[in-house]
């Protein structure tokens, strides 16, 4: 980047809110993981190529109603095809880890049976390729794209869909294993149990408490067994897993809201990070749920396998009040008033992934934690001179990689950010309308085009002193 592109850039940023200085580098460790992150539904497109088989979320997503717009991943990004120039992107922005995740309806086509060698060869290609640019493969085996075959025989209801993820991730570590190191087991199971089969606002769009419930255990236990087949594959990778987690604070100072806030604490945070870590399902919130676990013995201690890392993604605080007639856990967010948003209409507070961190360290002692995902989203368009203006998210990017070194700086093992996006994607229900990309995405043309967030980024990842030389 040009000295001119850097002055303008800043000039058309809130320069009080991306002040380099204010970010404490030297808390971050030499090897600070500087990423980005996308996935597989999201980014890939060619849905029906080398033998993929259909996913819970073609089959949502071409549900009429189901998406805004009628949006559907058939396309997405084409990433499928165009992955050497979107390694290219990443060569841009200079990151050094690329977190993305494996489809797993191209590897097991049929849930069960068979693995499709094209589809792995699809992962053992982009592999190389980053390998080639000097950027280390973070993989995810599930971002919730379950095979629709597994769904038809039950879906996560069922215990042997936990028992299916571990034959497919034997598969993936086998092939890909003796290069990926770094592997994440699940994506944000919270969405999968509660937002896909509670909320029903995504695939496979069920409402159902048992069902939900049902769903969260076996997405653990197929988290632990997920764990012990990466690692009997491949015994030097460093698995994980990848949450969502909120600061949760209570509407106001009434009991009834700090009740509320509790329920809510322990529905997004303590229901998925206790089980990984001994401590069992949290009592309180099976008292809520009143469903049954299909527990079995031995089950506790599979999914409490010992973690190398444990991924946050983070996006907003909640905010809570108590909804007697709701579903569990009978408390909603409220919205406050005059408080930043972005285009989600998600509430602003990098405080809260410095909470988080630090929360984290302390009541969990993780060995390391990486900030897998972490962004915003506004409606950006490209001027006629080919720039994306993106203040709100710069400054968005910028306040939350300061509130992450200071969480380093007061002691949290924090080993890397991925940002969230690489590129503008399928936002699951939202379609293509929400942008979270540093690279804006013409999706009749395909054409990509940094974002100024994306040179900010770029920016931000050569200050980082320590920084240990890239590879390539
Ligand atoms: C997270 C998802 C990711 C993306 C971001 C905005 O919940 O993991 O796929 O949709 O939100």
């Amino acid at each position: 980047m040009t000295h001119a592109e850097r002055t303008s850039v800043t000039d058309r940023t809130d320069s009080a809110r991306t002040d380099f200085a204010r970010i404490d580098f030297a808390a971050l460790p030499d090897d600070f993981a500087w990423g980005v992150a996308t996935s597989a539904y999201q980014i890939e497109g060619a849905v029906a190529e080398d033998g993929r088989g259909r996913s819970i979320w073609d089959t949502y997503s071409h549900t009429p109603g189901k998406t805004d717009s009628g949006d559907t991943g058939d396309t997405a990004c084409d990433h499928y095809h165009r992955w050497r120039g979107d390694i290219g992107l990443m060569r841009q922005l200079g990151v050094g880890a690329y977190r993305f995740s494996i489809a797993w309806p191209r590897i097991v086509p049929n849930g069960v049976g068979p693995v499709n060698a094209k589809g792995l060869a699809f992962y053992d290609r982009l592999v190389d390729g980053l390998l080639e640019a000097g950027i280390t493969p973070s993989a995810t085996l599930y971002h919730w794209d379950l095979p629709q075959a597994l769904q038809d025989r039950g879906g996560w209801p069922e215990r042997e869909t936990a028992e299916h993820l571990a034959a497919y991730a034997s598969a993936v570590a086998e092939k890909l294993g003796d290069r990926v190191r770094h592997w994440a087991t699940l994506n944000e199971p919270l969405c999968s149990a509660w937002i896909g089969h509670l909320e029903g606002r995504m695939a496979p769009g069920v409402t159902d408490l048992t069902a939900a419930v049902r769903a969260s255990y076996h997405l653990l236990l197929g988290h632990g067994l997920a764990t012990q087949a990466i690692r009997a594959a491949a015994p030097e990778a460093e698995v994980g897993i990848v949450n969502n987690l909120s600061t949760v604070e209570p509407a106001t100072g009434s009991e009834a809201d700090a009740a509320a806030a509790r329920r809510m604490d322990g529905h997004t945070n303590r229901w998925w990070l206790d089980p990984v870590h001994g401590r069992g399902f949290p009592a309180d919130m099976r008292e809520v749920y009143g469903v049954d676990l299909p527990e079995r013995a031995g089950d506790l201690e599979t999914i409490a396998q010992p973690l190398d890392w444990l991924g946050l993604n983070y996006y907003f605080p909640a905010v809570v009040t108590g909804e007697p007639s709701g579903p569990p856990p009978f408390a909603r967010q409220v919205r406050r008033l005059h408080v930043p948003r972005t285009g989600m209409d998600w509430e602003i507070d990098a405080g809260g992934i410095e909470t988080l961190l630090l929360r984290l360290t302390r009541e969990y002692a993780p060995r390391k934690i990486y900030v897998t995902e972490n962004g915003s989203a506004y409606p950006d368009v490209v001027r006629p001179e080919g720039t994306v203006e993106d203040p709100e998210r710069t400054a968005y990017l910028h306040e939350h990689v300061t509130a992450c070194a200071r969480a380093a700086r007061k002691g949290a093992p924090l080993a890397g950010y991925f940002a969230w996006s690489l590129m503008d994607n399928f936002e699951w229900a939202y379609g293509y309308d929400k942008r979270f990309g540093l690279f804006h995405v013409d999706y009749a043309t395909q054409r990509r085009t940094l974002k100024d967030s994306g040179r900010h980024y770029a920016e931000l990842i050569r200050s980082h002193p320590r920084r240990t030389p890239r590879a390539a």
